[in-house]
């Protein structure tokens, strides 16, 4: 639905023959830029997209076809030869912090957790966030004997031979007090000057360019072939753990971090050890005013708490600890042009509105797209196709327009479809809200009929944190949906591919880009392999709005087994009310999700969709994190006013002991901690017969 892309159907020849040629151009550079420098200019969305379109007017203008179509090309290898790691203890990510304010949050957070006063001071680290990317080096008596990327946090690739050239990584660490078993992590990074260096090397060997240091650091530690690693000057910042064993030698992450500078690892000299958040702060403010005059880019300034026995009474919130934080340097900003608005209809039926753009380098980055949010964005920056507007990027997230810069006289206004850019066509409705106020959101009402959200859906259905099935990710979700041909139309079908003989079919998704290597028979059998799933991901898998991962494993745990949540969830869509309290009394589970529970089960058509997918798989009954615990598996409920440890602290605990921590009392209800001035949760808990201790009694049960 681009405004200023015809539909194939309505290309003229010398348009299409046009079209073609600029196509082949720009795959071509696409291609270059992301096989050959790791650094791509346009998403994989795009990119698919503008490889659908050739295809598309291929197929139509069949005697048009270059010579060196794009579609006759196999896609540049992708690394597979790097073997896998486990990471012993998972790499995590860091939550971001966007404002002084946010940063005085994360402390109050971080005081309030361990049950400290405002007043009491805490110890804690400033040091610059290096803009890499991060590695795990495992040592076994001092040497080094292995090395791994992050990946996915869970496993990561085998980089060792890579890692061994980098002349900031030691072979061997000097000292008495190095653990038997010590995993040193850091981040490895490319300077500012080496970058540039590496750039006019390549210029005068008329080669292609790199467009910024991260990524071509990234590219150089995963090359396959270490001798060209060893040609790139790369650096290590050591600031990091994994496995440690038999224990840790200190108490503190500045007392660590001053071990790794003797062991013979390079660690930043910015680092700062601070009592307070203003000093914190001013830290921050410091690492700012030199951020442009450092030799390496940094993107922020990471916050961790000094103690690591603070440290780990804080823990994890789901993948990133409680202890520290990353305070990001402001956005950077850029001019350009927009030169169309498309409509993208996502998993719920939302119609986004994406801003198409004059590519615009934006902190090292090509920005092509940005989000326009809503109609009422538009309206309120009062943008128009042709504009000069302001774009805005900030770490990860989606670029975004910040306001008109200038607009010429022939700028076109957008109207807002009131139909889904789908070939049914369904009505957009506005959402109300309870009060009865119209929302700003559009959905495409179809739901599961229309194609953009079934298709959306087959995506987070593959993802990761869902079923996970090598080999059949987005890219494939897309070529399988938009071709009506091939055989997977309902998360279902995924699993009848290989009884349904479809191997043929796939034959077709050959020479197609990523897909050129899979055998049907490797795709089978990483789908059987996926065919028994955990209760917590096939319930994520669902995409029950307001259901993400965190939501999933505490309905996995709290309901067991797919049949009790599955009865539950259809008893709560009756309108059941013990069904609906005793969903709504689990900690961490408000209205919004029971009601989405309620209204996804309540639709005939998802409650066969999830009918037909239930009975290809073998469902595992929700894990118990802790077997041993005396508590494991129990409900417990805390009131009063606990003493020895905060309510967060404590429901924490609960959870990290296997139980259920709730926050109101039901018969379901298997404990109730109950500190002083305990009030009606304790006389219901009395009357309904639950068992209730003090907070003493609890700790001598816990042990
Ligand atoms: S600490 C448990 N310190 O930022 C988290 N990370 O968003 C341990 N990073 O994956 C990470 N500089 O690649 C830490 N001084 C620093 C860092 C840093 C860069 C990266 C690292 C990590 C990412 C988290």
């Amino acid at each position: 639905m681009t405004h200023e892309t015809k539909p194939v159907d309505a290309l003229s020849e010398a348009e299409a023959r046009a079209e073609l040629e600029r196509l082949a151009t720009d795959l071509a550079r696409h291609d270059a830029a992301y096989h050959t420098h790791d650094a791509p200019v346009v998403s994989d969305a795009d990119y698919d997209a503008l490889k659908r379109r050739n295809l598309a007017i291929e197929a139509r203008f069949p005697k048009l076809k270059l010579s060196e179509s794009p579609t006759e090309k196999v896609g540049a290898p992708v690394a597979e030869g790097f073997g896998k790691i486990t990471h012993k203890v998972a790499m995590l990510s860091l939550d971001n912090a966007f404002s002084d304010e946010d940063a005085r949050d994360f402390v109050s957070r971080v005081k309030r957790f361990l049950s400290l006063t405002p007043f009491d001071e805490l110890a804690l680290t400033a040091e610059p966030k290096i803009d890499g990317l991060s590695l795990s080096l495992r040592y076994e008596n001092g040497r080094l004997v292995s090395a791994a990327t992050r990946g996915n946090g869970a496993v990561g690739e085998n980089v060792t031979a890579n890692a061994r050239t980098i002349s900031d990584i030691p072979e061997q660490l000097a000292g008495a007090d190095v653990p038997e078993i010590m995993e040193v992590r850091g981040e490895v990074y490319m300077t500012k000057a080496d970058f540039m260096a590496l750039n006019e090397r390549q210029a005068a060997a008329g080669k292609q360019t790199y467009v910024n240091p991260r990524n071509t650091a990234a590219g150089s530690l995963r090359q396959l072939d270490s001798k060209v690693t060893a040609e790139r000057p790369l650096k290590f910042f050591a600031y990091a753990w994994g496995e440690v064993a038999p224990a840790l030698p200190y108490g503190t992450q500045s007392e660590m971090v001053a071990a790794f500078g003797r062991w013979g690892f390079s660690v930043n000299p910015l680092m700062a050890r601070v009592m307070s958040v203003d000093e914190l702060i001013a830290h921050y403010r410091r690492i700012e005013t030199e951020r442009a005059s450092l030799p390496y880019d940094i993107d922020g300034v990471v916050y961790k708490v000094d103690d690591l026995g603070l440290q780990q009474r804080l823990g994890f919130v789901s993948r990133s600890p409680r202890w520290a934080i990353a305070h990001k340097f402001p956005a950077e900003k850029a001019a350009t042009r927009l030169t169309a608005i498309d409509i993208q209809v996502g998993r719920t039926g939302a119609l986004t509105p994406v801003a198409r753009l004059e590519p615009v380098t934006v902190g090292g980055v090509v920005v092509t797209n940005a989000t326009l949010h809503n109609a009422e964005e538009i309206e309120r920056l009062g943008v128009r196709i042709g504009d000069t507007v302001q774009v805005q990027r900030a770490g990860d997230v989606i670029p975004q327009v910040l306001g008109v810069v200038s607009s010429p006289p022939d700028a076109v206004s957008f109207t807002f479809p009131s139909t889904c850019p789908c070939n049914l066509q369904t009505p957009v409705i506005r959402e109300e809200t309870a009060g009865g106020v119209e929302g700003v959101v559009r959905r495409c009402s179809g739901e599961f009929a229309c194609p953009f959200q079934r298709k959306e859906h087959l995506k987070l259905f593959v993802s990761r944190k869902a079923f996970d099935i090598e080999g059949l990710g987005e890219k494939q979700i897309e070529y399988f949906y938009d071709d009506p041909s091939l055989p997977i139309r309902a998360p279902a079908d995924i699993f009848t591919l290989a009884e349904r003989d479809a191997a043929e079919d796939l034959l077709k998704l050959k020479n197609r880009d990523g897909y050129g290597e899979t055998s049907a028979q490797k795709l089978f059998d990483a789908i059987e392999a996926r065919r028994t799933v955990a209760l917590d991901r096939l319930i994520f898998a669902l995409g029950i709005r307001h259901v993400g991962e965190t939501t999933a494993r505490t309905l996995a745990r709290a309901y067991g087994d797919w049949q009790s949540f599955h009865e539950a969830a259809r008893a709560l869509a009756g309108g059941d009310a013990a069904a609906i309290e005793e969903m709504d009394a689990l900690d961490d589970i408000g209205p919004a999700v029971v009601e989405a529970v309620g209204r996804f089960f309540g639709e005939e058509h998802n409650i066969a969709m999830v009918e037909d997918l239930v009975s290809q798989l073998t469902v595992q009954d929700a894990e118990k994190p802790s077997q041993e615990s005396p508590v494991a598996g129990l409900t417990i409920v805390f009131t009063g006013s606990l003493e020895r440890m905060t309510r967060d602290e404590a429901k924490a605990m609960a959870e990290r002991l296997g139980a259920k921590a709730a926050g109101s009392v039901s018969k379901k209800t298997d404990i109730l901690v109950a500190g002083p001035g305990a009030g009606s949760k304790l006389a219901k808990a009395e009357a309904l017969g639950v068992r209730t201790m003090t907070e003493d009694e609890w700790f001598e049960l816990v042990g």
